[in-house]
């Protein structure tokens, strides 16, 4: 990746540094088309300087694939393997241009938007981190806790069914089958979800055809299992909607803490690929939270995430690190940064 001094096409050429899928040849072409001063500079005026984290390239992309989902852009279909499309993506960028230039005020406005997705796949390190705790404390009744839940969709754990190698969970008429997750020697536990409940800073509502618009748009569209996991996820979520607040994942966790759960049932804090994204302070005062109500219920931390280093800040792109899956501070197995496979083993 080019670093935080590198102009703006430099930064869209590298991002993906090829033209072997669509969004390489776009970004390639887009960062030329800046170049001689087309389309793209107007659109991305105002971002030449943002940080490399903010990634405005891939805001635009996710604006672009919206107008593709809505169906105002039917030329484009050819060349999104999820919507069909079998075209060289080597041809998309004549057809592109003038939809981006007729939806410019749109694509502008898309900018605004951070990517958010919300990956029902991670769910697997939720299963074996409660299948643990649940080992350990014998109680398989459960209230799961989920900051940074995006629209909910790791919370409907008990509505997956999990494939793995030598062993399977779930029920087994799910609308979503979680395949490939591993773990050879996992033995899962049965239990029951009695309350669930997320928040996020930006919560995403699945019930509608914005959020998943939104969701869809952020998955890139020649990765059709991410997308059909996703698809099933949503029609699960539209039959067992979960409540996501609009609030900080400290905050929100000490004030679900408060609230004593009924007697037997287990408290899972739960929460995954969210925490890079937390200020220092925030994990500090999670975790202090949950601290602190351990001594008052029978609770569980599990989360999937990638390793806190010293201070608190993540420098390698997410992608690059691999997914750790912790009970309690104990790593329990890595998992893949959408979640399967997940393989055992760990601290
Ligand atoms: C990469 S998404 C992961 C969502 C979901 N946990 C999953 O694994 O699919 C990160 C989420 O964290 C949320 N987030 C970021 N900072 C937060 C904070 N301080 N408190 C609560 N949520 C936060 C974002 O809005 C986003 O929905």
């Amino acid at each position: 990746m080019a670093g935080a001094a590198a102009s703006l096409p430099e930064r869209l050429r590298a991002h993906f540094g090829h033209r072997e899928h669509l969004y390489g040849v776009l970004l390639a072409e887009m960062a030329e088309d800046w170049e001689r001063g087309g389309v793209t500079r107007e659109l991305l005026a105002g971002w030449e300087g943002a940080e490399a984290r903010q990634v405005p390239q891939l805001r635009l992309l996710a604006g672009l694939f919206r107008i593709v989902l809505r169906g105002e852009a039917p030329q484009l279909l050819p060349f999104y393997p999820v919507l069909g499309g079998r075209a060289d993506p080597a041809g998309a960028w004549k057809v592109v241009r003038p939809v981006l230039r007729a939806h410019a005020a749109e694509l502008r406005a898309s900018l605004e938007h951070p990517p958010q997705t919300n990956e029902p796949g991670r769910a697997v390190a939720l299963l074996v981190g409660l299948a643990e705790a649940v080992r350990r404390t014998g109680m398989h009744r459960v209230r799961l806790l989920e900051p940074g839940a995006s629209g909910g969709l790791g919370l409907l754990v008990d509505h997956y069914r999990f494939e793995g190698e030598g062993w399977s969970a779930g029920p087994p008429d799910a609308g979503l089958v979680v395949t490939g997750c591993g773990a050879p020697g996992f033995s899962p536990e049965p239990f029951e979800v009695v309350s669930r409940r997320g928040c996020d800073i930006a919560p995403v509502d699945t019930s509608g055809a914005d959020g998943a618009t939104l969701f869809t748009s952020f998955v890139w569209p020649w990765m059709l299992e991410r997308h059909a996991r996703l698809e099933a996820a949503l029609a699960e979520a539209r039959r067992h909607p979960v409540a996501v607040d609009r609030a900080s994942a400290a905050a929100w966790v000490r004030d679900q803490l408060a609230r004593p759960a009924p007697a037997g049932v287990l408290t899972v804090v739960w929460h995954s690929v969210t925490r890079m994204y937390w200020p220092v302070e925030e994990t500090l005062a999670m975790e202090a939270a949950v601290e602190e109500a351990r001594g008052r219920m029978p609770l569980a931390h599990v989360s999937l995430e990638h390793g806190w280093p010293e201070g608190g800040v993540v420098t390698a792109r997410d992608d690059d690190l691999v997914p750790r899956v912790e009970l309690d501070g104990a790593v329990l197995g890595t998992a893949g940064h959408h979640g399967p496979p997940l393989t055992l083993g760990g601290s």
